[in-house]
């Protein structure tokens, strides 16, 4: 093992850590603040728009996750009403595309997450709600919500950590992500697998971050509520 090479090499592999954990929590934040309303969208089944959210999680559970950065990356420019747009300006930049297909991605997954948690909401805790007379955002917003993503909170747990290694696809439209720099490594320096041991290390000590995270807001919010 090329330790001396490694340490030296080190803002290489900072630089990794950093985009990924950037993806991940801009994916994530993002895909969950499509998730919540669509989500919501679907329990109520609301004309037009619930059908239409159905088929976008079915698109995007239908196709695998570098697909869909393929498609985005390489497939946009066939159509000059893109390469016409403002869009195209994002659409040529691996970032943006990976941050666009990413946190659709979570979205989609999300949706699901959240809208089996509004599912399992207790019905005596909405009945009590409604005979207050409270109005229909009002019930979403202080009841249903508050119980519905504590109940998601260890699946949500699960979605992040996912996210944070599915982003390790990025090196493949040419980011520098921790996978990027241990293959950016590997070949600098005609060494066969430090890179690869590296960014295992790295992506295990980050997973073991937001498990421990996880477990922090589970103690926090999931210990007195009665499922
Ligand atoms: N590996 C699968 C794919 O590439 C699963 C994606 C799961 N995505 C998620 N946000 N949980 O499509």
């Amino acid at each position: 093992m090329r330790f001396d090479l490694l340490i030296q090499r080190w803002p290489l592999f900072a630089e990794g850590v950093w985009l990924t954990v950037q993806l991940t929590m801009l994916a994530v934040v993002i895909g969950f603040c499509i998730a919540v309303p669509f989500a919501i969208m679907r329990t109520r089944k609301t004309p037009i728009a619930s059908p239409l959210i159905r088929g976008y999680v079915y698109a995007i559970r239908g196709t695998p996750l570098l697909v869909q950065l393929y498609l985005l990356y390489y497939g946009m420019s066939q159509f000059e009403f893109i390469r016409d747009s403002f869009a195209w300006s994002y659409l040529r930049e691996p970032w943006w595309c990976a941050l666009i297909a990413f946190s659709l991605n979570s979205g989609a997954y999300a949706t699901e997450i959240v809208r089996g948690a509004i599912e399992r909401t207790p019905k005596g805790q909405v009945e009590a709600a409604q005979a207050l007379g409270l109005r229909t955002w009002l019930v979403y917003a202080l009841v249903v919500l508050p119980s519905a993503l504590r109940r998601a909170i260890p699946q949500y747990g699960n979605e992040v950590v996912f996210m944070m290694h599915g982003s390790a696809i990025v090196s493949v439209i040419t980011l520098t992500d921790i996978l990027g720099a241990a293959r950016e490594f590997n070949g600098r320096y005609y060494v066969s697998d430090e890179g690869f041991y590296t960014a295992a290390i790295l992506y295990g000590l980050l997973t073991l971050m937001i498990v421990l995270i996880f477990r922090g807001i589970e103690g926090r919010y999931l210990k007195h509520l009665k499922m």
